[in-house]
């Protein structure tokens, strides 16, 4: 049966790695009969947690009213949701890391999000599989935490420029992560 899958990017490159990965996810999920919801934070305007736990306080998910409200009630809704990025700085890039600090809100706020599937799709430059642990170790453990079941990893190192990710399986990996969920 076709999922609601929310898919949030965290490039800021349109013709970028990982948003090459992250088409290639989309075509194949719908292919299935999955329903994408996607969301390209880098393209929005979303701020950090203010950790003032007045979440759902004011009817919105954050007290904050920026493009995160616009992606807390399809992240409700969905079955799975799948965070693609590149690193950046052994990290995750901060126009991603603010929708990841306010799902605090879904929780503060009492929300059951348990039981979603997760996924994530990364790249980096450099050739060390260890580089991309900076934005594998916090979303694992943030879906544990969560209670959402990782479906699967797509992670690519050795890619810089736009369109170095063609020299790689990275797109046909992201393909069959669609198998997986
Ligand atoms: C601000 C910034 C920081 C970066 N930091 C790292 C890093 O710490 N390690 C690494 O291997 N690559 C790093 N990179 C390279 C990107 O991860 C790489 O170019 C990736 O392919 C970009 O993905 P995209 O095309 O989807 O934007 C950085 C790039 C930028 C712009």
């Amino acid at each position: 049966m076709g999922k609601k899958i929310v898919v949030i990017t965290g490039s800021p490159r349109r013709n970028g790695n990982s948003f090459a990965m992250t088409d290639s996810f989309i075509r194949a999920a719908e292919a299935k009969g999955h329903e994408i919801t996607r969301f390209d934070a880098a393209m929005m305007k979303i701020g950090g947690c203010h950790a003032c736990e007045t979440c759902f306080k004011t009817g919105k998910a954050c007290s904050f009213d920026d493009d995160f409200n616009k992606i807390a009630p399809a992240i409700l809704e969905a079955d799975a949701i799948v965070f693609t990025m590149p690193v950046y700085w052994y990290s995750i890039p901060s126009q991603i890391k603010g929708v990841i600090d306010r799902i605090y809100s879904l929780v503060v706020g009492g929300k059951n999000i348990a039981g979603k599937e997760c996924a994530l799709i990364a790249c980096c430059e450099e050739d060390d599989m260890t580089v991309l642990d900076g934005v594998r170790i916090p979303i694992e453990r943030s879906a544990a935490l969560n209670k959402w079941k990782m479906a699967g990893t797509v992670l690519i190192p050795g890619v810089l420029n736009a369109g170095d990710i063609y020299k790689t399986d990275g797109c046909q990996q992201a393909a069959a992560l669609a198998d997986k969920i």
